[in-house]
């Protein structure tokens, strides 16, 4: 006799598995039984009666992770499968790790499928801000249509980063809301009305500073992100004009790639070389004592010595590693690639540039020649040793509130250790002079990470340093 059972859309992690615990305590084979979806969310089938009534049975932890994850697929035979592996687990225990099996592989491949999907949830998710006034706690709504049913999943980490505020999440089938601290799931809705988001613009310029026209692979581009989200993504907009531009502009690049520094700099450089690099002179001699320094090897074909920028009452005070190409150049921190996302992560954090001083660890580029190309190098630790000198100089002349410590450089720069960057992110050291110094990543490194959820994050957690560095020396943006 067939029996027929629905399981809910909310909760169906826990109604599948105390549903498949009784049929397998009762013996009832796989073909004896009709899986189905619930028509509504819940109540057909009261979990908790049933579970009372069940003995606990025996089964491998990674049939059950994987059941955790299947449940949420789109497949409408993803529960009769679970459970007919569920039933043959019974005689053949090892068969999770039987690879050939055809079973085990397609809820293998759904497993994966979902995993996928939380992942798109996880980076494409965009909150629009519906706070009313005066309200205690802020408020944020967002519009998601995921491929599986990935909300409730998901839920729990959307719920770890956003503990402060209220939101919810609305897809057209299972709504997630989070109140006062609780989060409760809801029968989907209709996309709702939802304010324009005044970080928007903050999106859109940071994925045109991240893009790149001469690396544009448009299908790994599409299957990062995927055509079907873009209409909620703010910044995907510009994607197809990005896309149609790109052939031109890598071009243009290509053509301005020379980035050699001119001929004559190697005669001043030579000029340079011979000067006492010892420093007695004046405050304002000192810009150009710096572009005689020999201290390290890396005067001799760097352009020039870049030195910091900024006002002399700077409060904040910003360090990077060294210059880069772009920097070398035009003998200026941080104006290529990565000063710019600098520039665009600081005002969306309310840090005012130019009332910031931003230096470098090193002073001069470091590089390796690759034909027409000049590719970073890290200074090692005896080149940021002798440069120290030059920063300690900058140091006493500002005397800034805070400093920023950007990648490890800065930070062994300023205090000295050489510990890992990542887990003394957010911490507050202090040089030998006892100036407070707050250690977070370079922009750079955020260039470099390859994984959009990732990126996403870290630069949450940047931006999160210097907002928390702004108030720290109570720097408002003007
Ligand atoms: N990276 C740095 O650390 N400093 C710059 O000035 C530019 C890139």
């Amino acid at each position: 006799m067939t029996q027929f059972v629905t399981i809910p859309k909310i909760g169906a992690a826990g109604a599948f598995r105390e549903k498949a615990r009784r049929f397998l305590n009762e013996g009832v084979p796989p073909e004896e039984i009709t899986w189905g979806g619930a028509e509504s969310p819940r109540g057909l089938f009261d979990t908790s009666a049933e579970a009372v009534s069940t003995k606990p049975i025996r089964v491998p932890r990674s049939f059950l992770s994987m059941a955790e994850t299947v449940v949420w697929h789109s497949d409408a035979d993803r529960f009769a499968r679970l459970y007919a592996l569920l039933w043959r687990l019974k005689n053949e225990p090892h068969l999770m790790s039987d690879r050939g099996d055809a079973t085990v592989a397609k809820l293998r491949m759904l497993e994966k499928n979902v995993h996928r999907c939380q992942q798109k949830m996880k980076a494409f998710v965009r909150f629009r801000e519906i706070s009313e006034p005066n309200a205690a706690r802020r408020s944020f709504a967002a519009w998601f249509e995921p491929t599986h049913f990935t909300v409730e999943p998901t839920a729990p980490f959307f719920q770890r980063r956003f503990a402060d505020m209220d939101w919810r999440i609305v897809t057209p089938d299972v709504s997630a809301i989070f109140v006062d601290g609780y989060l409760r799931f809801e029968e989907g809705a209709e996309r709702p009305a939802l304010p324009d988001d005044t970080s928007e613009g903050l999106w859109i310029t940071y994925f045109q500073n991240i893009f790149n026209p001469a690396r544009v692979k448009v299908q790994a581009m599409t299957s990062e992100m995927p055509r079907k989200y873009w209409k909620n993504l703010p910044e995907a907009a510009s994607i197809p004009q990005m896309i149609a531009e790109a052939p031109a502009r890598a071009r243009k690049m290509a053509e301005a790639a020379p980035t050699l520094p001119p001929a004559r700099m190697q005669k001043v450089q030579a000029g340079l070389a011979d000067h006492n690099s010892a420093w007695t002179g004046l405050p304002e001699e000192m810009l150009q004592e710096l572009q005689s320094c020999t201290r390290c090897p890396l005067y001799s074909s760097a352009t020039q010595a870049v030195p910091g920028e900024g006002p002399e009452d700077a409060a904040l005070f910003v360090v990077g590693e060294q210059p880069g190409d772009q920097e070398d150049l035009h003998g200026r921190p941080f104006v290529g690639p990565a000063g710019q996302l600098f520039d665009v992560i600081a005002q969306s954090a309310g840090l005012d540039r130019s009332r910031v001083y931003v230096t470098n660890a090193v002073k001069h580029f470091k590089f390796t020649p690759r034909g027409k190309r000049r590719i970073h190098q890290r200074p090692n630790s005896s080149e940021v040793l002798h440069c120290r000198w030059w920063l300690g100089q900058e140091l006493d002349r500002i005397k800034p509130k805070l400093v920023i410590a950007m990648g490890s450089t800065a930070a062994l720069a300023l205090t000295g250790s050489g510990e890992k960057l990542l887990s003394r992110r957010g911490s507050i050291e202090t040089t030998s002079a006892g100036l407070r110094v707050l250690v977070t990543v370079h922009p750079a490194y955020l260039l470099r990470l390859p994984d959009n959820n990732v990126r996403a994050e870290a630069t949450e957690a940047f931006r999160g340093d210097l907002v928390r560095a702004v108030r720290e020396v109570s720097l408002v943006a003007t």
